[in-house]
């Protein structure tokens, strides 16, 4: 019996409204409600499970945390841009090492080349409709610079601090742009996006530079966002939110009894150059795979 290929539909029509393309340049970010279908957010949950349950946490026991910022000075993280590494959540460790709950409830992420390494992720990442959504946003056949997983566990999911994306994925050319495609609702209880339309317009405020493998912060602008205009992003499971590498986003704890999956693409326009001091370096030789290979 022959199975249909996951994700193969080539939609032929544009995905995206000239008003669409409008408020995503005035906002620096759009939603397209329910993007793709519920049984899709399982199929990739599923295998993100999966991956979850392999993860060998004896040996890698390190907390991705933006507050911190302390997986910065490990190498499990500064070579995970070619791999499929889990990160764990910082309350989801006890100070003597013990894990607090089942192991697969203590990660917060999986990062950063499921794109690449995970067929699974790989079909979905690279998927027509995809692609096509990046063509409409003028970004031509772009490269995927990295993949994350994003668990935003039960009770314990840690705040993600206010943040451009370039800062870490810094781009020669057009700034960098994520997908973010919600897997399960993403509600003001269980941490959902946060963001402050508009401010895409004013200038990278900081970057995160590597030399060898040690990472350091260079500051541009030293006064805090200002949060007075932030306002959350909620939404359905299989809606895809894209957020323009210059706006500022954040998402707060999640205190609630549910999970908040998303999985997320930062992909690189065309033509732009990726620079070569940014934390995430590819093997040399290698180069990065486009949303059509
Ligand atoms: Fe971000």
């Amino acid at each position: 019996m022959q199975h249909a290929q996951p994700f193969a539909d080539r939609t032929p029509h544009s995905l995206l409204t000239p008003l669409q393309k409008k408020m995503y340049e005035r906002d620096g970010f759009l939603i397209l409600d329910r993007f793709f279908d519920v049984a899709t957010c399982k199929l990739l949950m599923q295998r993100a499970n999966e991956i979850a349950d392999r993860f060998d946490v004896e040996n890698h026991r390190t907390i991705f945390s933006t507050t911190t910022a302390r997986h910065t000075k490990d190498t499990y993280f500064l070579e995970s841009g070619n791999d499929v590494r889990c990160f764990l959540e910082e309350q989801g460790i006890a100070q003597n090492g013990q894990l607090l709950s089942e192991k697969k409830y203590c990660i917060n992420k999986i990062g950063h080349a499921l794109h690449r390494k995970d067929p699974l992720f790989k079909l979905f990442s690279q998927q027509h409709k995809i692609g096509l959504l990046a063509q409409e946003l003028g970004l031509g056949n772009a490269a995927i610079t990295q993949s994350m997983y994003i668990f935003k566990q039960p009770h314990i999911g840690g705040e993600v601090l206010f943040h451009q994306d370039s800062t870490y994925l810094y781009t020669h050319g057009q700034p960098i742009v994520g997908f973010w495609f919600a897997l399960q609702d993403a509600t003001l209880e269980n941490g959902c996006l946060w963001a402050l339309p508009g401010e895409h317009k004013k200038p990278l405020r900081s970057r995160m530079i590597r030399s060898g493998n040690n990472i350091q912060f260079e500051h541009y602008v030293k006064e805090p966002f200002d949060q007075t205009n932030m306002i959350p992003l909620e939404v359905s499971a299989g809606s895809v939110v894209i957020l323009h590498g210059l706006l500022p986003h954040m998402s707060k704890q999640n205190v609630s009894s549910q999970s908040r999956h998303a999985y997320t693409l930062h992909v690189m326009a065309e033509g732009s150059e990726f620079a070569d001091n940014n934390w995430l370096q590819m093997k040399k030789g290698q180069s990065f795979l486009r949303l059509s290979d």
